[in-house]
């Protein structure tokens, strides 16, 4: 077990994701980690040092000047005594301070002091997070080495909507998971892009256009990779699957969205699309539900999306391999092929979604695997032995061992 006797420092700031550490603790405990907390004077307004202390059984941190904590445990010594030191939520103001320096509390001063790789789960507004100040503050400190999880995209506490919501405690638990080493294999060294699951389109508050995606085979896809030692980003739409291990997962909603954090996440040397990604969106999403009976049946206008995989295929930065899908309901093949070379990408898996297959939401699928010298058919099997099956082929198409035959 990877976190088995690792110490993590686990610091707290002021924001409402602050209730989500509870549950990060509880998962890194589960597995074999121990955890030191530092609440800041923020923190300390949306979660209690005594529900830290319960859950880490430990003592919790919280003023620089205590005369008993620098006596049973320096500041310096809180610093040092651990493996990682671990902000979540990180706020804009944090990661402010954090890049100018400063040490004017506990959390600052802590993490002015260590000589420890530090990880942050930032967590604000959209606008906070956007502005270009919070931007330049996380390029300074990326440029110092401070690794960050997250945000996702999602509706936020404060009514708005886009980036700035805190990474969950599973993402934030696998990348602590990544941190202290994914298995090594074939791929180590490479990285990976996988997306997956549906696309959900706003038409107002309560309504969006989607479709039946489970995100089954894109997350079984992240799984393999990982586990042949690609560090893998999966970008997913609207899911019930849990986040693969070791897979840093990124939330969306939107094909807008997932275009976006696809492109956060380049460079890769892999860029496997298994989303189902939705071609059209509403023209003009409105603000509040549209009611029966406002002027008659609504019409819709639709806009094109962006098309990821034919801009992962088109560059700047193209991986050295994008494969995509394709999800028909006649002449697979022949509508596969002519998909792989409108859009550009190397390898194609063709798939049948005619209902009757069940291959959207089942556990099973059966795919032909296109390149352009040829194509073969692979045989049912399940969604995560497709996925191991891909991830050898493209393991063995990096070592140069074969023609990408899988
Ligand atoms: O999620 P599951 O329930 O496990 O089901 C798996 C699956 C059927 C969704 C999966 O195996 C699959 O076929 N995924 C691709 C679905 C799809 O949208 O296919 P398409 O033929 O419409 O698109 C072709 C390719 O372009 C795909 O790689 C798709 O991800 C990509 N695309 C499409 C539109 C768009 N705007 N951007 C894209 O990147």
């Amino acid at each position: 077990m990877a976190l088995a006797g690792k110490r993590v420092l686990l610091i707290v700031s002021g924001g409402i994701a602050a209730y989500k550490v509870l549950e990060l603790i509880r998962r890194l405990r589960e597995r074999g980690a121990s955890v030191r907390a530092v609440l800041t004077k923020g923190g300390a307004q949306f979660v209690t040092p005594l529900s830290l202390s319960a859950l880490s059984e430990d003592k919790v941190y919280t003023d620089l000047f205590s005369l008993t904590d620098e006596s049973e445990m320096g500041h310096i010594q809180l610093s040092r005594d651990a493996d990682l030191v671990v902000v979540a939520p990180a706020t804009a103001d944090i990661l402010a301070r954090m890049a100018a320096g400063m040490a004017d509390d506990l959390a600052t001063t802590v993490l002015l002091a260590t000589d420890k790789p530090v990880l942050a789960a930032p967590a604000m507004n959209v606008r906070m997070w956007e502005h270009p100040a919070t931007q330049d503050n996380l390029d300074r400190l990326r440029r110092r080495g401070v690794r960050m999880v997250g945000p996702n995209a999602g509706p936020m506490a404060c009514n708005e909507y886009g980036f700035g919501r805190m990474a969950e405690p599973e993402e934030i638990l696998a990348a602590i998971s990544r941190h202290f080493g994914r298995p090594a294999g074939p791929l180590t060294g490479r990285r990976a892009l996988v997306t997956s699951g549906p696309t959900h389109e706003p038409i107002d508050p309560v309504r969006y256009i989607a479709n039946h995606s489970s995100g089954k085979q894109g997350h079984a896809i992240a799984a393999a990779l990982a586990a042949l030692g690609a560090e893998t980003v999966l970008v997913t739409g609207p899911t019930d699957e849990a986040d693969p291990l070791d897979v840093h997962t990124v939330a969306v909603t939107t094909a807008v969205e997932m275009m976006e954090a696809c492109r956060a996440a380049l460079p890769v040397d892999i860029a496997v699309c298994a989303a189902a990604v939705a071609d059209w969106r509403v023209a003009s999403r409105a603000d509040e539900k549209i009611k029966k009976g406002d002027g008659g049946t609504p019409t819709l206008t639709l806009v094109e999306n962006p098309d990821i995989l034919a801009s992962l295929s088109a560059g700047p930065g193209r991986p050295a391999l994008v494969v995509g899908f394709a999800a028909e309901t006649e002449q697979v093949v022949a509508h596969a092929r002519a998909k792989r070379e409108r859009k550009g990408c190397d390898w194609i898996l063709a798939n049948d979604v005619s209902p009757e297959t069940g291959t959207f939401g089942g556990d099973a699928n059966r795919v032909h695997l296109i390149r352009a010298d040829g194509h073969e058919a692979w045989p049912e099997m399940s969604k995560a032995e497709v996925g191991q099956r891909l991830a050898s082929a493209i393991a063995r198409s990096f070592q140069g061992a074969g023609d990408g035959a899988a």
